[in-house]
């Protein structure tokens, strides 16, 4: 057992931004047992109440919940910060040329340790993985992923058309290799397995279908794909499929969407699709970041509120500018600042929300996200270097939600001073 002791600072209620309540204790004791919080109060009065355990101090700085990425892509870390140029293009000069590189598993595990590090470094504790198109790539992330200990859900991404011919596979392989690494990860200790076409820009009917059945054949796996993300993108994806309502359509007549799934970005949304998505209890990956450096519009998130669609946020590395859900935050907040008055008006805690809460109910993962009596102690220990304006702004912060709001506007890996999970401390590989 042990006692964690510092502010801490959560947002246990509500499924959706708009009036998040934060929850804020001050000198707090966290007990855990096994890694799940066990009980939470007032330091003195909890440290009477247990005695002679553990005290890991944490105070000066803040104790946050883990933060959960919905969608970041394993084989990207090496291109992030290419700037300049929209969806396709930019997929066809920096993501796809360096994806292939995978194709080497050597290559792929120095890849597998560097994405793991930006992701502990960043304090995220869990995430959605976009893989790999090579299963042996995937096989290297799951094993990197579960040596340091993260909540990871991944799969082998799949393609039958539209990229370079290296990245292409077929439904049948796709199929085989597919539940064959679900075979030997999903549901081992903190991986899970994600069935992840890469948009139906890049997979045939036949392909959607395969995705099905792997979809049907692994209990209780996840799904996850790109959707409308980029005008040109959508207007190929209609011409593809000629005979699907609209691009979200395009997984659903093939059964993928319910509420294990999480589709990225949906910027170009029609009232169609987000009614579909809610029926469907679908969740929308939001990636600020990527949505603003690939130029790819101002995510309608109040059209997804009002409309009932669940949503959480990802750093879509290497589109996304970096591993930080702190700066997707801001941006989420910045982007509904300058839509005006079709923007929604975000607080602190509605962002906390989103990067943290938010994203594990999106995954499923009820007993994370928070930092409650029953919750996986999850947590990351924000502390800035003395004298830096974090530093500053904590310590002259009005009140605890102007020291949240600090910490969104300037806060980075920099200032991840300790990441647990399930009450590990990591440490990046
Ligand atoms: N759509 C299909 N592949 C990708 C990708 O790698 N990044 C982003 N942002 N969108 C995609
Ligand atoms: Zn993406």
């Amino acid at each position: 057992m042990t006692i964690f002791r510092g502010t801490v600072l959560d947002t246990p209620d509500g499924t959706a931004p708009g009036g998040i309540r934060l929850r804020s204790e001050t000198d707090a004791a966290l007990v855990v047992v096994d890694g799940r919080i066990t009980a939470r109060g007032p330091f003195a009065e909890t440290l009477r109440a247990h005695p002679g355990h553990d005290v890991v101090d944490l105070r000066g700085g803040l104790i946050l919940p883990g933060l959960v990425d919905t969608h970041v892509h394993y084989p990207q870390v090496r291109v992030i910060g290419a700037l300049g140029l929209p969806l396709l293009q930019w997929l066809d000069e920096w993501a796809l040329p360096e994806e292939a590189r995978l194709e080497s598993t050597d290559y792929a595990r120095a890849v597998a340790e560097e994405f793991v590090r930006g992701l502990v470094s960043a304090g995220t504790t869990t995430a959605l993985v976009f893989g790999s198109h090579f299963a042996a790539a995937v096989d290297v992330l799951f094993e990197t992923a579960a040596r340091s200990g993260l909540r990871v859900t991944a799969g082998l991404v799949a393609s039958d058309r539209s990229l370079p011919e290296p990245l292409l596979t077929t439904p049948d392989r796709f199929y085989d290799e597919s539940t064959a690494l679900a075979e030997r990860w999903h549901g081992v200790g903190r991986t899970r397995y994600a069935v992840t076409p890469r948009f139906s820009y890049s997979a045939s009917d036949e392909m959607l279908d395969a995705c099905a059945s792997v979809l049907k054949d692994v209990d209780g796996a996840w799904f996850t794909s790109h959707v409308n993300e980029n005008v040109a993108e959508v207007t190929a994806v209609a011409q593809l499929f000629a005979a699907a309502e609209h691009y979200v359509g395009t997984y659903d007549r093939h059964g993928l969407l319910g509420s294990r799934a999480v589709l990225a970005h949906n910027v170009h949304a029609t009232d169609p699709e987000l009614d579909l998505l809610a029926g469907r209890g679908a969740s929308v990956s939001h990636c600020p970041t990527s949505n603003a450096s690939l130029g790819s519009g101002m995510f309608p998130m109040r059209r997804h509120v009002g409309q009932g669609v669940r949503i959480a946020l990802g750093s879509d590395v290497g589109a996304g500018t970096g591993f930080s859900m702190l700066k997707e935050a801001l941006q989420a907040y910045l982007v509904q600042q300058l839509l005006g008055p079709d923007g929604l008006p975000l607080t602190a805690p509605d962002l906390l929300h989103l990067a943290t809460r938010s994203g594990a109910l999106a995954l499923g993962l009820d007993d994370v996200g928070d930092l409650g009596v029953g919750k996986q102690f999850d947590a990351i220990w924000v502390r800035p270097a003395v004298g830096l304006p974090l530093d500053v702004g904590l310590r002259h912060a009005a009140s605890p939600e102007d020291a949240l709001a600090k910490t969104i506007a300037l806060g980075g890996p920099a200032d991840i001073a300790a990441v647990w999970v399930g009450g590990d401390r990591l440490t990046p590989p």
